[in-house]
């Protein structure tokens, strides 16, 4: 039986989720399923599944309902005979989870400021708040751009989550121009954007 995943399209947790699974041949054994989710009008068809009501929810094989992002590649990494993304050991493994916390802190903040311009009314949003968001992606970009070095190479998990972070910037906050201050590491998203897992899932227009 094919595991199920809950994904929304503009979601760049569940990208993660559906990079990870074609970079490692297992999108072969999920099936997506797009649902649409709001910060006020949950989907209660997650409900059971995930109590949160997040995107991306896993359904594995045997029925078990996994979620965050984070827990959903480990698990699916546990899945194939290829190259692991998540590394086993080491400094390498250390620095692929690091990598990956900074990166799902940039979309946390991300998320956060297209909520409050998307969804909050107008008359109850707060420049000031959202300005606390943009100086925490700035400073991480900042911390990123000291080690684009260490991006270079093989696909891990916290590669693959700057890639997914940067793309989400382009999407919902191309206004912050990230590019001009973080050089290296716009020349590696260049190279790694193009890789054939991004463009599948690229967020809708
Ligand atoms: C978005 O539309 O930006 C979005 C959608 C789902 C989850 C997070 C963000």
């Amino acid at each position: 039986m094919k595991m199920k995943l809950h994904y929304s399209p503009a979601s760049p947790f569940a990208r993660k989720v559906r990079v990870f699974a074609l970079e490692t041949g297992l999108d072969r054994d999920i099936e997506p399923h797009a649902i649409t989710v709001s910060p006020v009008n949950p989907n209660s068809e997650l409900a059971s599944d995930n109590p949160l009501m997040k995107v991306p929810t896993l359904i594995t094989a045997d029925g078990t309902a996994l979620f965050d992002s984070r827990v959903i590649c480990e698990y699916l990494d546990t899945l194939h005979s290829g190259r692991k993304l998540f590394p086993a050991n080491g400094p390498a493994r250390w620095q692929a989870l690091r990598q990956q916390a900074l990166c799902d802190g940039i979309l946390d903040a991300a998320v956060l400021c297209r909520y409050e311009a998307a969804v909050r009314p107008e008359q109850f949003q707060w420049s000031e708040w959202r300005s606390g968001q943009l100086a925490k992606i700035a400073a991480a970009l900042a911390a990123l751009e000291r080690e684009a070095a260490s991006l270079e190479g093989e696909l891990t998990i916290g590669s693959l989550t700057a890639a997914c972070a940067l793309s989400y910037l382009d999407f919902r906050l191309p206004e912050m121009k990230w590019r001009d201050n973080v050089p290296a590491l716009a020349h590696w998203f260049g190279k790694l954007s193009a890789r054939p897992s991004f463009h599948a899932t690229a967020p809708p227009v």
